[in-house]
């Protein structure tokens, strides 16, 4: 959560930082801010409560030159989304300013200790502790920024992603990470900072992944100097970023997350691309292939995720099952990390996340490792905390996604799921050749199968102008369909803001369906796989109460067809397939509900596209 950015060279840093900050709202964006050191050594400072865009406003008749310079767009953890709140904020001498993404969990402590010795706060955040808990070391001590922030950090309990300037010199800027992600872009006399490499790619592809506990120095002059809290030097491992600007922009749509649908059916060929072969008939997951000892001497699976991405891990235990006979348990990293979970050096840990950086993920997994077991990660984002910390792994290769709601991310993890599955269950000998092919082949027609849905968007758009009155919707599926449902209800309700449950279609007897009545949408994925006919029982029982079902029904079925108020037909496939298809219209419905309500789909309230902090 929260945007970092910063730049130095020879340009004017505003214009650089605040694009930068543009492609970084997608991890928060109630205030912004921004530092920048002019020619004449003024040290300006900027701040507004909401979007980049009201900061621009706000800085149009300002003094915005400078080229050195940080800045923030904020989610916020301590305090109230405000100006006084929002980033950077400034030593108590206001000569140093710094902006923070993260959580320092002893700011209370450093806080009565600064207050103590008559240090006065501004707001009520952890971060203006932490400067004036450096700026107190550096003017105590009469030492340089680099060892000021070294000496601080030290004592400091949480997670960072910071950067600081320092007024009196306009040729540096220190940042530091732990447990938040930071990336120093190398240009050519000039350095660029940023929580991700999408403000970076437009003008290096020369990049530094910082690690935990290490500290950079950016200086104009020089170049850049790693070292970690207690001094010691490290040589920055230059990496070359393959994103191109186009992944990050929206290409004609209105919205990233209808961008990031319609890209699925391309996604989902990236991700199969060199591991499935062009014959069809072999899936090579090579992380599977070098520690196939190890993940199939597992006594059992363990996925752990957040969200969106533990619905996939729900479809991820069926299919290991189904294919592999190894049993799994679907566990929310939130929940694992703080329990004392039976954990043993013969577990296999698969971490699901998007943004790699998901902090309870994160914690989930140092947790697991710390007790012996293997750690397989299924990330996006290349290069990220979570695919350095786990033994092994599988991109899942979609392209940067950037609406906050998750979509291709989802189906790009049901599909690695689907080929390490099929990978092992072939490795294990617990599949059939005949089954194996058949999945195989089907996957291999997926991306087809997705673009004939995708064709159903201006019949979903319709759906939606008539839904979009309603309060309340139910999402109902049994079998593989079951965790689709819960994702179609997810997306409804972070984007739309209407209350929406996902159920497995047979729970609803034991209690929900005393919520069904005329005025009850309920969207039901009732295809012809092998629990058809109990799904269709389920929906008799909710016409029977007067609900409005909404049906996702495979083309052609006349039954359906006349018994459901609405439906969307979808091609058929396998069923354990059947949840890469099924999920593209509700990702549609959601989305054009909340269009039709007017709501900010991409960055819908009080969410971030990266949550690390717990
Ligand atoms: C929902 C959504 C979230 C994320 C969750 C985990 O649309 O995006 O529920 O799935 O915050 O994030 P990652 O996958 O980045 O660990």
């Amino acid at each position: 959560m929260c945007g970092i950015v910063g730049y130095i060279g020879q340009r004017n840093a505003f214009d650089i930082i605040i694009k930068g900050l543009k492609r970084l709202e997608y991890r928060g964006y109630d205030s912004a801010g921004i530092a920048l050191i002019n020619n004449e050594g003024k040290l300006n400072v900027y701040k507004t409560k909401g979007k980049v865009s009201e900061l621009e406003n706000h800085t149009i008749d300002k003094d915005i030159s400078g080229n050195i310079g940080i800045a923030h767009t904020r989610w916020a953890t301590h305090g109230e989304p405000c100006t006084v709140n929002a980033h950077p904020h400034f030593s108590f001498s206001e000569s140093l300013a710094l902006v923070h993404n993260g959580i320092i969990e002893n700011y209370a402590t450093l806080k009565e200790n600064l207050q103590s010795k008559g240090y006065i706060f501004k707001s009520s955040t952890d971060t203006e502790v932490l400067i004036q808990f450096i700026g107190h070391i550096m003017e105590s001590n009469d030492i340089d920024l680099l060892t000021a922030t070294q000496l601080a950090l030290q004592e400091v309990v949480g997670a960072y992603a910071i950067a600081v300037l320092e007024k009196n010199n306009p040729n540096t800027i220190i940042a530091a990470r732990k447990s938040s992600p930071l990336v120093v872009g190398i240009g050519e006399n000039e350095f660029f900072l940023a929580s991700d490499a999408t403000p970076i790619v437009e003008y290096t592809d020369k990049v530094v992944y910082l690690k935990d506990e290490e500290i950079v120095a950016i200086n104009r002059e020089k170049d850049i100097k790693i070292v970690n809290l207690y001094n010691v030097e490290t040589t920055p491992e230059i990496k070359q970023i393959t994103l191109n600007l186009g992944q990050i922009e929206k290409g004609g749509y209105p919205h990233f997350m209808l961008k990031e649908i319609f890209e699925q059916p391309g996604c989902i060929y990236d991700c199969m691309r060199g591991r499935i072969n062009m014959e069809a008939d072999n899936v090579v997951l090579s992380a599977v292939i070098d520690y196939k000892e190890r993940l199939l001497n597992a006594k059992r699976f363990v996925i752990v995720a957040c969200g969106t991405s533990w619905h996939a891990g729900l479809i991820g235990k069926q299919l290991i099952e189904m294919l592999c006979r190894i049993p799994v348990e679907v566990e929310y990293a939130s929940e694992f990390r703080y329990r004392d979970p039976v954990i043993n050096s013969d577990d296999v840990v698969i971490a699901i996340s998007q943004s790699g950086e998901t902090a309870d993920t994160l914690a989930a997994i140092e947790l697991a490792k710390s007790k012996g077991a293997f750690i397989y990660g299924i990330c996006n984002a290349v290069g990220s905390s979570i695919p350095r910390a786990t033994h092994t792994g599988s991109y899942i290769h979609v392209g940067p996604e950037i609406g906050v709601a998750s979509t291709k991310a989802f189906t790009g993890q049901v599909t690695v799921l689907t080929m390490l599955a099929l990978t092992l269950g072939k490795a294990n000998n617990t599949i059939k050749e005949e089954t194996y092919l058949s999945i195989v082949k089907e996957l291999n027609n997926i991306p087809e199968k997705m673009k004939k849905v995708l064709e159903l968007n201006n019949q979903i758009i319709e759906l939606s102008r008539m839904f979009t009155y309603a309060h309340n919707f139910i999402y109902l599926g049994r079998g593989f369909s079951y965790p689709v449902a819960l994702e179609g209800a997810l997306k409804l309700k972070e984007i739309s803001y209407i209350h929406a449950e996902g159920y497995p279609a047979a729970e609803m007897k034991h209690g929900p369906i005393a919520l069904i009545d005329a005025e009850m949408p309920v969207v039901v994925i009732a295809t012809k796989n092998a629990l058809y006919d109990k799904v269709l029982s389920n929906i008799q029982e909710i016409k029977a109460r007067n609900g409005r079902v909404i049906a996702i029904i495979t083309e052609g079925d006349k039954i359906l067809s006349n018994i459901a108020d609405f439906c969307i037909e979808l091609p058929d496939t396998i069923d354990c397939l059947e949840p890469l298809v099924a999920t593209v219209p509700l990702q549609l419905l959601a989305y054009h509900i909340a269009v039709c309500k007017g709501m900010n789909v991409d960055q819908p309230r009080n969410l971030a596209k990266s949550v690390t902090v717990e």
